[in-house]
Formats: C-alpha cells, structure tokens, sequence
C-alpha cells in the first residue's frame, strides 16, 4: 500500500515507518521536526536497505499543503503519528495542545475526506481511560475523566473519528490505544529521543544510568500496589508498531483495540530489571506522588489478539536492554 505517515520522524512513527518499508509498504512521511531529527531518515535507510522513502517537512495545519501533498501521492491510508505528547506541558500550554493535536486532526481529516483517502491509524492512549475503575482495563471500559489536556485532546480526536464514522461508513479507523511504549530497535539506531528533561520513566533511567542525570524520583511509595510505586503496562516501541500494521490489513469500520502487554510493572520492578540486564546502579529517591498520576494501569490486550492476531512478544529484559543499548550508542540522541 501507499500510506501516509504523519509524524513520522518521532519515536513511534520511526519504528512503524521501519517495520511498513520492511513489510514491502511505500511510504511518505510529513513531519514538522517539532520533536524529532530529519537523521532519523538515514537511520532507517541504514537498517532497511530502502532508500525509497519519502519526506516532507510540513505542518499538519498547513491544509493547502497538505491538499498538494495527496493530491501528488494518492495514497491508500494514513497513520496518524503527529501531535504533542508531554502531560506536564499541556498543562501549561493547553491552547498549543488543542490546536496542534484537536486542530491539526480536524485539518488532516478534511483533506483526507476531500483526497477520497478514508483509511486511518489513530494513535490513542491509555490516558483516554482516566483513573480506571478496575485493571486490566478493556476497550470496553469507561473513557472521560482525562486528568490533564493531552489525555482530553486524545479523547476529543477519539470522539471527533466516531462521529465521522457515523456520518460516513465507507471510513475506516482504527483507534489504537497505547499503554507506555519502551525500548528501541535492536540495532541501537533508532529509539526515544527526548529534548530536554524526559518526561518518562525509561528515558529518565537511561540518562541516570549514563550520567546525564544525576538521580531518579520515585514519585509515591505509598500507592495501592505491591511495593507502593505506580504500577504501568510497559510495551517494546517494536511491538507497537507491529501492531500498526495488523491494525492496517484487518481494519473495517470503526475499530478501537488496546495495544498493551496486559502486565503491569511497577516503577521499582522497571529499576530492578534495568539494573540487573545492564548491570548498572541506578540512584533512585522517593518523592511525593504527582498530582494527576495514578495507581496502577495495565491493558487487557485480549481484544486485538483474537480481532487482530496481534500479541506484544518482548518481555521487560528486552525493553531495558534495548532502551540501554540505544541510549549508549547515542549518548546526545541524534
Ligand atoms: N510515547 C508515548 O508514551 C505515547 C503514548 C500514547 C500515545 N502516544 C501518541 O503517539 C503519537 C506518537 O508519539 P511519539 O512518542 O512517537 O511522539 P514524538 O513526539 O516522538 O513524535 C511525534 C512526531 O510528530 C511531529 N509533529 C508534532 N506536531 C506536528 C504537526 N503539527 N505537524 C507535523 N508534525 C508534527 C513531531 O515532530 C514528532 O516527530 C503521538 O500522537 C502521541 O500522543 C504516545
């Protein structure tokens, strides 16, 4: 297929580019470089042998642009990577938020529905469930309760694609709902490259365990779980995007999977892992909890394994070597 694939110099949509040339897709990015390096595109040649990929440095705002770009490619579908991910900054910034990734939507889907493109790969989040009620949460599970502007601007584009589904059936869309992507492709040349002080768990590891930073907060011990740290569904960045791709040969309607591994770790587990794969000491220290996180969140992933044939394979030792293993070879990201 001809895809589309917006956002696509960021660190999901790098490894879903990777895995959709290996599949024998062709593929066009557009990408703005807010949060990511035009280098990424020699990587994935590098790993590849596929020099046949397309970019172009535009803002998904730009509707005139875009409007040329389809008209040019006629493409088959579209994934939909771009947006703004940081939760702490969308509370200070939420206007950017709502227009960027609310706005930027509404503009995307408007030349999709003018190019005669109705085939969509929504990038979601876990976030859409707010504070579950129970775990695993299935797709079946009350979304709302968004406690920050990011959760709320996904769950607004979630609302906007079943709306136009309702008005019109010939769309397809998936709306993947994705737990906490990790890691980094085995080679080591592409993975997570955060500007400034990451926002995550696992790029924070990594810079403490390579002495970018000097330690860790642990924000709550006192939280209902096993060892009173926040409890989450980690998920190799390489499953994920595999995930992309069966979402893509299945999709039919309007489908909304969980992408997860179904198992939660808490924060102190993911220290543990890190530090025995690697053997590297991690300096950690408790603070108080953040306002806004919660307890524990893990998926019930069964959904898109009996929908999809889609099932996450890469355990927590893979994710901690590879994150290490890119964060090593790239000390300074790309
Ligand atoms: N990483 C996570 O933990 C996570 C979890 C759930 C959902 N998601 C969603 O998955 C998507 C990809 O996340 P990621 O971690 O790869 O983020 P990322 O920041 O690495 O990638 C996003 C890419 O979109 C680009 N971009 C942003 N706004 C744009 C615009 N207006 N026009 C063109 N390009 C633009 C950025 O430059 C970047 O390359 C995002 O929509 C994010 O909200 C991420």
């Amino acid at each position: 297929m001809n895809i589309l694939v917006t956002g696509g110099c960021g660190y999901i949509g790098s490894h879903t580019v990777l895995a959709l040339l290996e599949a024998g897709h062709k593929v066009t990015i557009i990408d703005n470089l807010c949060n990511s390096s035009r280098e990424v595109l020699e990587r994935i040649k590098n790993i590849t042998g596929i020099n046949e990929l397309t970019f172009v440095e535009m803002d998904i705002r730009d509707a005139d642009g875009l409007e040329i770009v389809f008209n040019h490619y006629k493409f088959d579908a579209v994934m939909h990577f771009a947006g703004l991910k940081s939760v702490g900054e969308s509370t200070k910034k939420p206007l950017e938020y709502y227009d960027n990734n609310v706005g930027g939507t509404a503009i995307l889907l408007n030349v999709m529905k003018h190019a005669n493109v109705k085939t969509l790969v929504f990038s979601s989040s876990a976030t859409v469930y707010g504070d579950p009620i129970s775990v695993p949460i299935s797709e079946t599970a009350p979304t709302g309760g968004t406690t920050n502007p990011y959760g709320t601007t996904k769950l607004m584009i979630e609302q906007m694609l079943s709306d136009l589904y309702a008005s019109d059936q010939s769309w397809n869309i998936a709306r993947l709902r994705y737990f906490n992507p990790v890691g980094a492709h085995e080679s080591g040349l592409i993975g997570e490259d955060p500007g400034g002080i990451p926002n995550n768990l696992m790029p924070y590891i990594t810079q403490v365990a390579s002495g970018k930073l000097d330690e860790l907060s642990v924000y709550g011990d006192d939280y209902d779980t096993a060892d009173g740290s926040g409890v989450r569904d980690y998920i190799h960045v390489v499953d994920l995007a595999a995930g992309h791709l069966k979402a893509l040969d299945k999709l039919e309607g309007l489908a909304t999977y969980n992408l997860g591994t179904g198992k939660g770790y808490s924060v102190l587990d993911v220290i543990k892992a890190f530090e025995d794969v690697n053997d590297i000491k991690i300096s950690y220290k408790i603070a108080p909890r953040r306002e806004g996180d919660i307890a524990s969140c893990y998926a019930d992933p069964t959904l898109a394994e009996s929908e999809l044939g889609w099932k996450a394979n890469k355990d927590i030792n893979q994710m901690v070597r590879d994150a290490w293993n890119w964060q090593s070879k790239n000390p300074t990201g790309y």
